[in-house]
């Protein structure tokens, strides 16, 4: 990467910032074009949040990530925040408009409905209930994907119920119906389900691991774990054996690159078996 004087700057904030994969993503697709940009990584602690996001357009940055503990404190002091962010309650991207304006936007969505799309083309909105197990932020954004998309009954299993009845209270419309459910009643509740997804952290290296029996779960439904490290979950070889379709959580990383990359430097950008490699490598924990 060579610097010069028009250089377009983008990065990630986040504290710690250090584990974040970003960089090299971005960095990636900076390569393949030949754009003239630099993506970096930006450690901002959360009392320093409003600070920073107005330094944006300031500094000449055209946007950034963001990542923990930002996501929700900075929908507060951007200026705009679409409709999708607002509705999942998080922003994870912001460009600067040339008039030195923030806007908000959150892709999370995008990168699991592009990853799903990708890897599981089979899987269709009308395949039968979809079961989130979860209901922390990346459940949010993946409940408004699905929803979005026209699936009409959610079943969502959450330890803190309470958590998962503030995103049902949330994130149901008159088209999804969200029920909520307890651990226990896993198996019924994986019964004539066309999709099941781990939005939990559990399967995570340095968590415990997610022990699921998906006898109950029909063998055509696609199972997806948005845990990425490791790539290959218990739940993921589990899923393997029954014969589900598996779908990885790489894929929803590597896709909600794409929009950001976008608005800051105004070249689309793919995910190819290239990146995928490269970033594959990239994986071990970083501490
Ligand atoms: N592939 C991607 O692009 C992508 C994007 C976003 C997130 N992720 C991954 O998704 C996972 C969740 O992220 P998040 O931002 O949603 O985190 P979060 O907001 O902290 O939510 C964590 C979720 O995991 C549950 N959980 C944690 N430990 C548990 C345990 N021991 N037993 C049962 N449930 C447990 C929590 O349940 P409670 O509500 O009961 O605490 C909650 O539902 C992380 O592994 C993250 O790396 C991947």
């Amino acid at each position: 990467m060579k610097i010069t004087g028009t250089t377009r700057l983008a990065g990630i904030i986040g504290w710690p910032v250090s584990h974040s994969r970003s960089p090299l993503l971005h960095g990636f697709w900076l390569d393949e074009t030949g754009i003239d940009g630099a993506y970096v990584p930006l450690p901002v602690k959360p009392e320093h949040i409003e600070r920073a996001l107005r330094a944006l357009p300031v500094l000449g940055f055209r946007g950034c990530n963001l990542t923990v503990p930002h996501k929700q404190t900075a929908l507060a002091v951007v200026d705009r925040v679409d409709p999708l962010a607002r509705r999942i309650g998080a922003i994870n991207t912001i460009v600067v408009t040339p008039d030195g304006s923030l806007g908000g936007t959150n892709t999370d969505a995008f990168g699991f409905r592009e990853n799903l799309r990708e890897a599981a083309p089979q899987w269709k909105p009308s395949s039968g209930p979809a079961v989130i197990l979860g209901a922390g932020g990346a459940a949010r954004a993946v409940i408004v994907a699905l929803s979005d998309a026209g699936t009409a009954e959610i079943r969502m299993i959450n330890r803190t119920r309470k958590r998962a009845e503030a995103v049902a209270g949330d994130l149901a419309t008159p088209q999804t119906r969200i029920t909520i459910h307890s651990w226990e009643e896993v198996s019924a509740v994986q019964r004539q389900a066309g999709l099941l997804v781990n939005t939990t952290s559990l399967g995570m290296v340095g968590e415990p691991p997610l022990i699921l029996d998906l006898s109950s779960l029909p063998s055509s439904a696609p199972v997806v774990d948005i845990v990425y490290i490791p790539l290959e979950t218990e739940l993921l070889a589990a899923a393997r054996r029954h014969g589900h379709p598996v779908v990885d959580g790489l894929g929803m990383l590597l896709h909600q690159g794409r929009p950001g990359f976008e608005g800051w430097f105004g070249e689309s950008v793919q995910v190819t078996e290239r990146l995928r490699t490269a970033m594959l490598a990239t994986l071990a924990p970083v501490r």
